[in-house]
């Protein structure tokens, strides 16, 4: 199950039970779906950057999307997906990691390419989620 979903309270409303800095909003749909394979991908870039930017493999300038899931075969399988709808796949490790393209985080909203997608991923504990989400897991 690819999960593109959001947490976003202007649309969502307030839902405290979403925005727990000790989990994640993708570990929370595995929760709820435990029967599933959950991978998060294609949350962070928005719908006319998906359709506008698809481009063959290997061309220069091609945007990236992050992929976080804890099954080596549904991790392969959505790597396929993306690179099939014209985009790279980049590894952004366990479901838990999809934290790191959440809302308030560096590659939310992003269209760029695999290593500056990267490089925003690694960045994470500086954003405002990964500020919160510090703050919260250190007490
Ligand atoms: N838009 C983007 O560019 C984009 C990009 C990446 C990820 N996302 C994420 O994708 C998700 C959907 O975004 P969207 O832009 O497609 O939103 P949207 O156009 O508002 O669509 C939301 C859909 O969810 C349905 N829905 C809402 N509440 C529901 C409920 N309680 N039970 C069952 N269905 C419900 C709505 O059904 P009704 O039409 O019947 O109300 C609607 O079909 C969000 O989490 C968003 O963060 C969006």
């Amino acid at each position: 199950m690819i999960d593109a979903m959001n947490y976003w309270w202007e649309v969502d409303g307030i839902r405290e039970d979403l925005t727990d800095p000790l989990t994640s909003s993708s570990e929370i749909v595995q929760d709820y779906l435990a029967d599933s394979r959950v991978v998060k991908a294609f949350n962070h870039m928005g719908y006319h950057d998906l359709e506008d930017g698809a481009q063959r493999p290997g061309t220069r300038g091609r945007k990236a999307i992050a992929i976080a899931g804890d099954d080596p075969d549904g991790l392969a399988t959505v790597a396929r997906i993306v690179d099939a709808v014209g985009l790279d796949p980049v590894m952004a490790g366990p479901l838990a990691e999809g934290i790191r393209m959440e809302p308030g985080t560096g590659p939310f909203g992003a269209s760029v390419g695999a290593e500056e997608l990267r490089a925003m991923l690694l960045r994470f504990p500086g954003s405002g989620r990964g500020k919160s989400v510090r703050i919260a897991r250190t007490w």
